[in-house]
């Protein structure tokens, strides 16, 4: 393949890769570069432009480390995570709606009961949380791990502040025999995605901000039900209609109560002002994913 041009080097391309035996390697590395290519030819991308795509992507690579993903956050900003989390969560009506993973969750988070305080030291207004975990049918489901995790009051999970040697605002449960689950912690707060590194520089010359509304993580899984993960937003609050990760579902907006100091769910008399939520999930059977 010689004096290969501008429009005979996507052929030559797909016919050089041709020779996998990856049936499904093939289908998205030739989709790959048929996009590629037609991006290039569409908007004339010049050597500067694509230079300066290959410096951005180096910069978003060098901030990655184990504790910080750039990449997961660029596919975040750029829609990508909420695309593939659509198409790949297509559940029945009825069923909790899945949202963005984000690249805060950490593994093997410490395990409470239920009634436990999960905030282990966070700071933030004290909430109260309880609902039940259920299947499409209706029926309750005991013993589903429910993995929950969130931010402090300033915004930062427990991941982004340097020497905390521990887990506050994440933790494990699992709902009771009833499938219900209650757990205090702090109230949720919006706060902005890391943006101190380029993607928060591609956010602000696109005009764009990079604020999340106030939300609260769960992955929730249990044998016989396909895994979900979620958030549950506070209705109250700004951003819901700019996530900057275009993960808010209206079905995922819950109603956070404030209430006065006094009786607390747990029994206890709280000092200062708390919140309660109450939020119901409804798994899929994984015989449908
Ligand atoms: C989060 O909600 O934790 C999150 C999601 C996407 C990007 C950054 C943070
Ligand atoms: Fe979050």
């Amino acid at each position: 393949m010689i004096d290969i041009d501008e429009w005979t080097i996507t052929g030559a391309t797909l016919k050089a890769q041709g020779g996998t035996s990856d049936a499904r390697l093939k289908t998205v590395m030739d989709s790959l570069v048929r996009h590629l290519h037609d991006f290039a030819r569409e908007i004339e991308l010049t050597e500067a432009e694509w230079a300066m795509g290959i410096d951005f992507l180096t910069r978003v690579g060098k901030i990655t480390d184990d504790k910080r993903q750039e990449f997961i956050l660029l596919s975040d900003a750029l829609g990508l995570s909420t695309l593939v989390t659509a198409q790949c969560n297509r559940r029945p009506k009825g069923c909790t709606e899945a949202t963005v993973f984000g690249p805060f969750f950490v593994p093997d988070a410490p395990s409470y009961r239920n009634g436990d305080d999960i905030s282990n030291g966070a700071s933030g207004e004290p909430c109260f949380v309880s609902g039940a975990v259920r299947g499409i049918r209706g029926e309750p489901i005991p013993d589903a791990r429910m993995d929950v995790w969130q931010s402090d009051d300033e915004g930062s999970y427990d991941v982004q502040r340097t020497g905390l040697d521990h887990a506050e605002g994440r933790g494990q449960l699992a709902s009771g025999a009833d499938g219900h689950y209650h757990f205090k912690s702090i109230v949720a707060v919006p706060y902005p995605i890391p943006h101190d590194g380029p993607v928060g520089q591609m956010l602000e010359k696109l005009g764009r901000h990079p604020w999340r509304p106030a939300h609260l993580h769960f992955m929730i899984q249990a044998p016989g039900y396909q895994t979900l993960i979620t958030h549950v937003f506070r209705a109250e609050g700004p951003y819901l209609d700019s996530d900057a990760v275009f993960g808010v579902r209206s079905s995922l907006i819950a109603d956070w109560k404030r209430h006065n100091p006094g009786p607390a769910p747990d029994g206890t008399r709280c000092d200062v002002p708390f919140y309660t939520l109450d939020y119901d999930f409804v798994l899929n059977d994984a015989a449908k994913e």
